[in-house]
């Protein structure tokens, strides 16, 4: 399987596909799906700082990927009725970057660094009085000659976003006035963004298939409008289905390899190594990782939050282990010793 057949992870490549993605993402907080007791908070701080013409406080969403942090951001810019700029944290590798990017707000702008949990260590220091104070201290001139300059800045909004929120820094974490968990989405929620998605790609789709969809999406915005997509194709190729049904669904879902729960290949993969090579666990993390042939960060972002919150494996002090549930779902019989 290459990058982009894969249902999970990576980003889109080629133009018509990002296009696509563009016209899916909700503009505002009305038409964004779900995560309604974060929004309810939002809406209020940010009619809160408009009404005193000050910019929103600092945003950190945090939570697995494709559930809607870059989308949220652009939508908290927008309702601020102010600018943005977008920039990640590998993409800032000396201070003089994220100098340049500072000096481009405008009062009130949001600067957007996806992935903060990857900032170098000087660009992050950097930020501390950028974010407390609006300030930053630069040195210009080398040796005998170097001196600091004080530089003011407009008041911004940095929003943050992670996957991994217990790699930032507490210092860093600290100076965020607002906290965003993002948590995976009920069933409900998803149908409803599978059903907003096809109307928007003008695709005829059945309730029972929206909802077959939504179950069996991680819980995850991206990879329901990607299934949809996959899903779309099949319906249209066949001359029994006019709209997508559950049928088309379940059909075209086990040719992708997504099973009953929502499991791809790789989630399979790895309840299977742990249970054959490891008798169930505990293991590490790493280990595991090795095994599938997945980065180690890949599985703790990807993987291991949604099948923790699936229950089919659990967190020990000695590594991951494998539940009962998890035996059930794929047929296997405990080994007792
Ligand atoms: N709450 C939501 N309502 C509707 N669609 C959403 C929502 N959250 C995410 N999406 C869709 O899922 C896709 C992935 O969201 P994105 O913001 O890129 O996730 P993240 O930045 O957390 O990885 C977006 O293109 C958008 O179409
Ligand atoms: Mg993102």
């Amino acid at each position: 399987m290459t990058e982009d057949d894969r249902v999970i992870g990576g980003s889109a490549q080629d133009d018509a596909e990002s296009s696509i993605e563009q016209s899916l993402r909700p503009s505002s907080l009305a038409t964004y799906i779900g995560q309604t007791a974060l929004k309810r908070e939002l809406s209020v701080y940010i009619q809160a700082a408009k009404k005193r013409e000050e910019a929103l406080d600092h945003v950190l969403l945090y939570g697995p990927p494709g559930l809607g942090k870059t989308t949220l951001a652009m939508i908290i810019a927008t309702e601020m009725q102010v600018g943005i700029k977008t920039t990640s944290g590998p993409a800032i590798e000396k201070t003089g970057d994220l100098v340049a990017l500072l000096n481009e707000l405008n009062p009130g702008d949001v600067l957007f660094i996806d992935e903060i949990h990857r900032l170098p260590k000087v660009v992050e220091e950097m930020l501390y009085s950028a974010m407390e104070d609006f300030f930053i201290d630069i040195v210009v001139g080398q040796g005998p000659t170097a001196h600091p300059i004080h530089f003011p800045l407009p008041p911004f909004t940095l929003i943050g976003a992670t996957t991994r929120a217990g790699l930032l820094s507490a210092p860093l974490r600290d100076r965020f006035g607002i906290v965003g968990h993002m948590a995976y989405y009920d069933t409900d929620d998803l149908e409803e963004i599978v059903t907003r998605s096809a109307r928007i790609l003008n695709s005829p789709i059945q309730e029972e298939g929206a909802h077959e969809i939504a179950r069996r999406s991680r819980g995850t915005p991206r990879i329901a409008n990607r299934l949809l997509k996959r899903i779309r194709d099949f319906a249209e190729v066949s001359d029994q289905h006019d709209s997508i049904d559950k049928p088309i669904v379940q059909q075209a879902l086990r040719m992708l390899q997504v099973d009953e729960a929502g499991l791809d290949q790789t989630d399979v993969k790895l309840l299977e190594t742990m249970i054959k090579f490891y008798n169930g666990g505990p293991v590490g993390l790493s280990t595991l990782a090795a095994n599938v042939g997945e980065e180690t960060d890949t599985v703790a972002e990807m993987y291991e939050p949604f099948l923790l919150q699936k229950g089919f494996i659990k967190r020990t002090a000695r590594g991951r282990m494998v539940t009962p549930l998890a035996y059930e779902h794929l047929g296997i019989t405990p080994e007792t010793n």
